[in-house]
């Protein structure tokens, strides 16, 4: 990133809470964190500025260990960075749906949604909904068909490029169609079958949520040589870039001792903003919400927002996204 800090073509008005625009980013260089909030004199103190990426950039959220947060992780940071006037498109690629709740996207058996994509060869954009609660962000969605998709993939010609092949044909319309989109996020399941492997071809990015919690790291191993092996075999693009630390809990030496040890093995992937143990965050998807909508003040939505920007400011995989 050079000095100035750079002025974009299109330039978005953030209503970020203030605790957020101001004493945080005060706190923080916002050069380094590429927002161009405190040098500037024509935007007001309580607004930040969010680039959007030169080029799409499309992550897979991955993490074969369940529970660790992948989904919340998923919808949040979606949601924060459509609030930013990104646009943004989530990929439900996990049978039990749960994006698809919390962006309350119907996803009944039966639905069209990922499994007539990569399966059957439909159009994204025969599939495609649009968030009720969130303009500018488009999901495809995944009902309990999606379960018998690891069984029918096999027997498939390019069975872990299927996904690649539609999202490539959908993005690609939508940029010619003048509606390019910022951001994919593809909310795997938790293992690493075929799904989970279509989504590391996909993807030029992947984002790990981790857990702060012991056994944290365990897995993650395994993970990582799955990635050299898509790397070496199907995708030479893809990149572990994000880290994210989930479910801190900062009254626990446990949590800190996890963050510590993760930030040791990954220096350079790990977000410096830590996602809390939060009620509200957990709350949220009863009620077909992201936290950013639920309780837009409560210390996970702000967490939350401070990662997106914070990923959004990084932009680590930008040569070799789509
Ligand atoms: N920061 C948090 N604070 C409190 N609860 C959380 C937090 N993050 C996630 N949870 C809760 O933990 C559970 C697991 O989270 P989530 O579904 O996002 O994990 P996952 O990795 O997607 O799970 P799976 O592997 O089953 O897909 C959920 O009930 C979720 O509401
Ligand atoms: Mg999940």
């Amino acid at each position: 990133m050079t000095d100035q800090p750079q002025v974009v073509d299109r330039q978005v008005r953030v209503g970020w809470p203030a605790a957020v625009t101001s004493s945080r980013l005060e706190a923080d260089d916002p050069r380094s964190l590429g927002w161009p909030v405190a040098d500037r004199t024509d935007v007001p103190r309580e607004t930040g500025v969010l680039a959007p990426p030169a080029r799409t950039r499309i992550l897979a959220v991955a993490n074969q260990k369940g529970g660790v947060g992948k989904t919340t992780t998923t919808v949040n940071i979606a949601a924060a960075l459509a609030q930013s006037g990104q646009r943004v498109l989530v990929v439900d690629l996990d049978p039990q749906g749960n994006a698809s709740t919390a962006l309350a996207v119907d996803h009944t058996e039966g639905t069209p949604g990922v499994y007539d994509a990569v399966v059957e060869g439909k159009h994204v954009r025969e599939v495609v909904r649009e968030a009720p609660h969130l303009p500018g962000l488009v999901v495809v969605p995944a009902s309990i068909d999606l379960a018998g998709a690891e069984i029918d993939l096999v027997s498939l010609v390019a069975r872990e490029s299927r996904l690649h092949r539609a999202l490539t044909a959908y993005l690609s319309e939508q940029a010619d169609e003048g509606h390019r989109f910022d951001y994919v996020f593809i909310d795997c399941p938790p293992s690493l079958g075929l799904l989970t492997l279509n989504a590391l071809v996909a993807a030029a990015e992947i984002l790990v949520p981790i857990q702060c919690e012991y056994y944290a790291l365990e897995g993650v191993g395994q993970l990582m040589r799955t990635v050299d092996m898509v790397r070496a075999h199907l995708n030479p693009k893809l990149a572990v870039s994000t880290i994210l630390l989930t479910m801190h809990d900062a009254r626990t030496r446990l949590s800190a001792g996890v963050a510590d040890e993760v930030r040791a093995h990954f220096p350079d992937q790990v977000l410096r903003t830590t996602i809390p143990r939060s009620v509200r965050i957990s709350e949220a998807p009863s009620h077909q919400q992201t936290v950013l909508t639920y309780d837009a003040g409560s210390t996970g939505a702000l967490s939350y927002l401070e990662a997106a920007r914070e990923l959004a400011a990084r932009a680590p995989g930008l040569e070799g996204a789509a």
